[in-house]
């Protein structure tokens, strides 16, 4: 057992709630998306430990590919600005696109990513994150796939990061408060 590092306030969701979500995530995209082949764009850095759990529990073919971002920087607050750091490797005309986040919290980067493939004309563009916080949302989404709704709280852990540490822990947790102001 590993202990839980001195940073953290406590474990929000714990790895066994974590993955039996995500399995039900998986079973329900997999029915949603039957005989489609989907092609699941993983919203990097902090959605790749999600993707790769939500993939191998999957039970349909799909496809993956990736998109870099920055919004954030380094600090805890949403800038707003976006920008493309690394874009798909395959055009998406015709696909049916399920954008994977581990999280939304303004809205603004999944905003700015729906909007730029929209353009690519895919058969179907669809978004499944881990969690939300709805109290923080600026732009109004609609979002498929929910995780969990969570608090406005800075959670850590499960690909979610504070200056690039913690993405390894298998739980979401709660930072302390003086470790970031
Ligand atoms: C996080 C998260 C989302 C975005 C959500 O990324 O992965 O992409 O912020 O925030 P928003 O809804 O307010 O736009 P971050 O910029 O922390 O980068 P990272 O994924 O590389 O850690």
């Amino acid at each position: 057992m590993k202990t839980i590092p001195q940073d953290i306030a406590r474990v929000l969701i714990s790895t066994d709630d974590l993955q039996r979500r995500v399995q039900e995530l998986a079973d329900q995209i997999s029915a949603d998306y039957q005989d489609q082949n989907p092609l699941l764009v993983c919203v990097l850095k902090g959605g790749y430990v999600f993707l790769a759990d939500l993939t191998r529990a999957m039970s349909i073919n799909h496809a993956v590919d990736f998109m870099a971002i920055s919004s954030y920087g380094s600090g805890a607050v949403s800038s707003g600005v976006v920008r493309i750091l690394k874009d798909l490797d395959r055009d998406i005309s015709g696909r049916h696109v399920l954008l994977v986040e581990d999280i939304i919290d303004t809205g603004h980067t999944i905003a700015y990513i729906l909007d730029n493939l929209r353009t690519r004309q895919p058969a179907s563009l669809r978004v499944c994150t881990l969690l939300s916080k709805p109290s923080r949302r600026e732009i109004p989404l609609p979002v498929d796939y929910i995780g969990f709704e969570i608090p406005n709280e800075f959670v850590i852990g499960y690909g979610l990061d504070y200056a690039e540490r913690y993405r390894n822990l298998s739980y979401i947790g709660v930072l302390k408060p003086e470790v970031y102001s």
